[in-house]
């Protein structure tokens, strides 16, 4: 039975070694992590020093401002109001901020670009080589993503 046991453990090993490799942020330790410029707090997190949780309230998620216009930039004629983890404690930790942007009439229009099409499904192609060092993959990785994104 030990050694049946040993046996799957190693399989199921071997499987996972021999699988691509998935790198991503870690899961937040808790739920959420409401950001205080308190030195003495003693809950902390990967982020800004964390409110105790029972303390947190509805205000922690409630950033004013978006509501509103914000002054355009002269001759660009685009307004941004950004809300990040400074204005929005309960950000903290969630990888996200908010942003609010204005443009006036005749404004510069920002278009929408997707970066990995644009990166790789471009034409003419960014070389294969050039790709792979610049990610840190080998070129059947770049192959794959190629394939993905065109
Ligand atoms: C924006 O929201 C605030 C509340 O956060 C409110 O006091 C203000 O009147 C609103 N302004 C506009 C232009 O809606
Ligand atoms: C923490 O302090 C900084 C700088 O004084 C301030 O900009 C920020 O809004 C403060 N954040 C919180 C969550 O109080």
């Amino acid at each position: 039975m030990n050694m049946r046991w040993f046996i799957t453990s190693l399989v199921i090993t071997a499987f996972f070694c021999n699988s691509p490799v998935y790198v991503y942020d870690n899961n937040p330790l808790q739920d959420i992590c409401v950001a205080v410029n308190d030195s003495q707090a003693s809950v902390f997190v990967n982020g800004k020093i964390c409110k105790d949780p029972k303390l947190a309230t509805a205000d922690d998620f409630f950033a004013s401002g978006l509501n509103v216009s914000g002054n355009a930039v002269p001759v660009v004629g685009v307004a941004a109001t950004f809300v990040d983890v400074s204005k929005m404690p309960g950000l903290n930790t969630l990888g996200m901020s908010i942003a609010r942007f204005d443009w006036e009439p005749q404004g510069q229009n920002p278009g929408l670009v997707m970066i990995p099409r644009s990166i790789f499904a471009s034409e003419p192609p960014v070389p294969d080589d050039i790709l792979a060092k610049g990610f840190q993959l080998d070129e059947t990785q770049i192959a794959e993503l190629r394939k993905k994104f065109s």
